[in-house]
């Protein structure tokens, strides 16, 4: 497969990042394509890269950012439901529309992001809702050349999982955790990047879907403690029974920022780790958590007081 541009939906965020800078590092021409003009400003910088400012749900609009496209890239996502974005209709109804309108514009391949634990009967609408996406990938059948992914939860510089650990350990001296022992086998961003990169024109890779997890499968608690160590803190973390968990999740979904919700907790209800070993196919190794995630937690505090002065410079 000869893939010289793709086309990426949902490559604002911050998985998208990853792969639109390593995609580029790679001399492909990129299109991201974006609600919102401000979110895809950091990107700008990609030399290969250009952005359209389109609502990909319509599929007009879809039809006109796929044109002249190599390949499409489905990152589109949400943890939390809101008025206008249900998980239906981003993780099943707009894989659909991608789907039919890649083949509009004659885009065979196309690579889509899923959700390690998604299942029709998984125990969440997230995961149940990541499930009838990657079906209506499988429902294009021939017409289109699809890999799908499915990773653990991801970890990585601008990520909402261990930064956001980090400022709780340092802000509070106890820290009630639901969902304590959930198990996760956390993939760093750089990672889960380099496999959709490789896969684009590898042909190997067309038809299959990838479990990806990174190298050491973990609690949420042990996750906490070692983020806590990291920081030279102490905290004590207080694992809550479930009726207090569920209690808890109840509670941050009502306010904003949506911290945790029910949701969550019942995709949290079933291990999170992969199956078998990471996919020989991809030719490497994932990186430890511990290390790279040493790394960029050190500095965090100190960065996220400048980001609050860029944020106030509004910059
Ligand atoms: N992060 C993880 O730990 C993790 C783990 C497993 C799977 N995943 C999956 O990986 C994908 C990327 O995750 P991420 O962490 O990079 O998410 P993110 O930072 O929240 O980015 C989400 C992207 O989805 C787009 N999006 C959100 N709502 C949309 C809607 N209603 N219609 C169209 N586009 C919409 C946004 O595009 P705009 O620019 O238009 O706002 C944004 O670029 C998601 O599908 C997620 O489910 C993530």
């Amino acid at each position: 497969m000869d893939i010289e541009s793709l086309c990426i939906i949902g490559g604002t965020g911050f998985v998208g990042r990853s792969i639109a800078e390593q995609a580029c590092a790679r001399g492909l021409r990129v299109r991201v394509v974006t609600r919102s003009a401000p979110r895809a400003r950091p990107l700008l910088v990609l030399p290969t890269l250009e952005t359209v400012v389109a609502d990909p749900n319509d599929e007009e609009s879809l039809g006109r950012c796929l044109e002249n496209m190599d390949a499409a890239v489905n990152l589109a996502g949400i943890l939390h439901e809101r008025r206008g974005a249900t998980f239906e209709s981003v993780h099943a109804e707009l894989p659909r529309k991608i789907a039919r309108a890649c083949g509009v514009a004659g885009v065979r391949r196309v690579l889509h992001m899923s959700a390690l634990g998604a299942a029709a009967d998984g125990p969440s609408a997230y995961l149940r809702s990541k499930a009838k996406g990657e079906a209506a990938l499988r429902e294009a059948g021939a017409a289109l050349s699809f890999t799908i992914f499915r990773p653990s939860v991801i970890f990585g510089e601008h990520d909402r999982f261990l930064n956001l650990f980090a400022r709780l350990v340092r802000i509070f001296p106890v820290i009630p955790l639901g969902g304590a022992r959930a198990r996760f086998k956390p993939i760093w961003v750089e990672d889960v990047a380099r496999c959709f990169v490789a896969a684009l024109g590898d042909a190997r890779t067309s038809g299959q879907t990838y479990e990806l997890c990174g190298a050491r499968a973990c609690t949420l608690e042990e996750t906490v403690r070692l983020v806590a160590a990291i920081a030279g803190r102490k905290p004590r973390i207080v694992a809550l029974p479930d009726s207090l968990a569920a209690l808890q999740a109840f509670v941050f979904e009502h306010l904003p920022g949506k911290l945790l919700t029910r949701d969550n907790l019942r995709s949290m209800s079933v291990d999170n780790v992969c199956r078998g070993p990471f996919p020989a196919v991809f030719g490497f190794e994932p990186s430890p958590m511990e290390s790279v995630a040493a790394e960029y937690l050190a500095g965090a505090g100190v960065r996220a007081r400048y980001q609050q002065f860029r944020n106030y410079a509004g910059r």
